[in-house]
């Protein structure tokens, strides 16, 4: 094994890529026998999928669809968003949060975060409401709920929707009410990096039959409900265009994995807490914020494991900590770039740097350590080992 002069352990052979999922045989033989059927679009696995899915939330409707992105702007529009409406959104999310609300028509306000559980904060929403704002989309960043019971306060209180971007958090509860399940709608992600995944796919819960309703219509070019049945055995059927929908389905070679990845949930999480809770440990005397506390009314999904370089106690930079690991053969992520600090945002919205102080501050400093349920015992032993060297 090559040695890296300045490592005290072994280079790693192969490279860890970031948020590698675990892919087990029951969904690899299910994507199998989907392709031996024929029926690789959207079809009874997608059904079944979906039914496990409003199953396991405890809702009345679940919609599978290809991303959470297609899912937040659906939800958007399922809501009646109009040009001019505003709703609040966190800086410090994924760009989707935010264009989800552009392709609607509307305007995203920007609010700021709790620096502690990069949250964003019910004081930063309020603060933002205009006679123009219809919804606030709370983000469970990195599996944490937010804090919901202020935020569904706002919400009464202004008479605003509340879609909730829980692309972080399947697992995710708020004193026993699972996320996605405050709000009108909940939208979650099975993206590769996720807690369980399809590849790519997304699901929108609701206990609303009318948004149910568009929600299967947008996101099957506009048609009928149903209409992906018609090239099924029961013969065709006619369907009719009522909107301009959108090509959003989720395929059954998507569905096919997802039905075997959701039983584990459990399992899986299982795992990523107890690396979450030895990261915590071995890190604790490292010049970094660990990641802040979670209360015990709630229950937290350990999607991200990001912990803040104290620039102030280090002389090593995010970014110069970010090409270590790298050079290690260790992939890491950052979380995120607060949006107001890009470019796209600063031209359309006038955003720049001190908008969101708290948003900023974590934006400088944040780093994604891996935490896939794949991780092997080696695999965690390289990460917190390179991580001590280099801040060391
Ligand atoms: C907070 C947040 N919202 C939305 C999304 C979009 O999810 P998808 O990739 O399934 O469209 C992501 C994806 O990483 C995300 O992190």
């Amino acid at each position: 094994m090559k040695l890296d002069k300045s490592a005290s352990r072994p280079v790693r052979k192969e490279f860890l890529v970031f948020g590698s999922p675990l892919i087990e045989q029951p969904e690899i033989d299910e994507v199998v026998a989907s392709m031996k059927t024929g029926w690789l679009g959207t079809g009874p696995k997608v059904k079944k999928f979906e039914d496990m899915f409003r199953e396991y939330k405890g809702v009345q409707h679940a919609m599978a669809l290809n991303s959470c992105t297609a899912g937040l702007h659906v939800s958007m529009l399922a809501i009646g968003l109009r040009p001019g409406d505003e709703v609040i959104v966190p800086a410090m999310t994924f760009a989707a949060t935010a264009n989800s609300v552009i392709h609607a028509g509307g305007t995203p306000v920007f609010a700021d975060c709790d620096p502690k559980t990069m949250n964003i904060s019910p004081e930063s929403i309020e603060k933002k409401i205009t006679k123009n704002t219809q919804a606030i989309m709370p983000v469970h960043f990195a599996g944490r709920p937010c804090e919901m019971d202020a935020i569904m306060h706002i919400a009464n209180k202004y008479n605003l929707k509340v879609i909730e971007d829980c692309a972080h958090a399947i697992e995710s509860e708020y004193k026993g009410k699972k996320t996605g399940t405050f709000g009108s709608l909940g939208c979650f992600s099975f993206y590769v990096t996720k807690n369980i995944v399809t590849g790519e796919g997304g699901m929108v819960i609701t206990n609303n039959e009318e948004y149910a309703n568009a929600i299967k219509v947008l996101g099957l070019h506009g048609m009928t409900k149903d209409a992906w049945k018609r090239f099924g055995d029961e013969g065709y059927k006619h369907y009719s265009i009522v909107y301009a929908g959108f090509k959003y389905n989720m395929m059954d070679i998507q569905a096919a994995v997802g039905i075997h990845q959701l039983p584990r949930v459990d399992k899986y999480w299982e795992k990523r807490r107890q690396i979450w809770e030895r990261y915590n440990k071995e890190f604790a005397d490292l010049p970094v914020i660990l990641p802040a506390e979670t209360p015990s009314y709630m229950k937290h999904a350990y999607h991200l494991y990001t912990l803040l370089i104290d620039i102030d106690r280090t002389k090593v930079t995010r970014d110069q900590f970010l090409d270590e690991m790298t050079k290690r053969k260790l992939g890491v992520g950052v979380h995120y770039i607060s949006l107001n600090l890009h470019p796209f945002y600063q031209k359309m919205y006038g955003c720049k740097r001190g908008d969101y102080l708290n948003s900023e501050w974590v934006s400088d400093r944040t780093v994604s350590l891996p935490i896939s349920a794949k991780l092997t015992e080696d695999d965690i032993e390289d990460i917190i080992a390179a991580v001590k060297e280099i801040l060391a």
